[in-house]
């Protein structure tokens, strides 16, 4: 696998991945409820994720197996705002995402940025605990709205 900065020409598979990775990964957030989820996907195109790789404010990466195909999709802000980490249902638990975020915290060195922060999904919760992110304020949840649990990380030299 490797971690490489997204082009236009991802738009259509990279968005793939990220509905994939919504709708079939994060049913613990949208519980199948079809308005959550239609709105949850709604900016989830090839033409949105166009604009997000040539916006300047942000670092938009994928992660691409061995055989050219696209397993993640990652998007953060050069302030270190962790706006998307999505893994393709078909490589979950491969350390995908783990290899997003540890390249976003490199990225974020390279910028000088010294502290992430993100929304995390119920279902990514424990997932950022384990990589050193701490809640930060009170979780959102709710049916029939999306969970955001909002987190940071202050990252070390080590990291750095
Ligand atoms: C949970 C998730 C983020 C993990 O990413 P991944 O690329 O599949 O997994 P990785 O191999 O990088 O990381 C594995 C870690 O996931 C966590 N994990 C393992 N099983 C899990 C489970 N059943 N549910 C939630 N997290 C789990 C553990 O922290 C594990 O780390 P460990 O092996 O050191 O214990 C991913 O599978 C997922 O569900 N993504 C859905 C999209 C999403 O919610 N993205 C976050 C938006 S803010």
């Amino acid at each position: 696998m490797n971690i490489r900065a997204a082009t236009a020409d991802d738009g259509e598979p990279a968005a793939l991945v990220l509905r994939r990775s919504i709708a079939e990964l994060c049913g613990r957030d949208h519980e199948n409820d079809p308005a959550l989820l239609a709105s949850w996907l709604a900016n989830k195109t090839a033409e949105h994720f166009r604009d997000w790789v040539r916006a300047e404010d942000t670092l938009c990466l994928v992660a691409e197996g061995d055989d050219g195909a696209i397993l993640g999709v990652g998007l953060m802000s050069r302030s270190g705002e962790i706006r998307l980490n999505y893994v393709s249902p078909d490589a979950r638990f491969q350390g995908v995402s783990s290899a997003l975020i540890r390249a976003f915290e490199r990225g974020a060195a390279q910028l000088g940025v010294a502290r992430l922060t993100l929304n995390s999904t119920a279902t990514a919760h424990r997932f950022y605990l384990a990589r050193g992110f701490r809640d930060e304020g009170q979780p959102q949840t709710g049916r029939l709205r999306e969970n955001i649990y909002p987190m940071a990380k202050v990252l070390s030299q080590t990291e750095a």
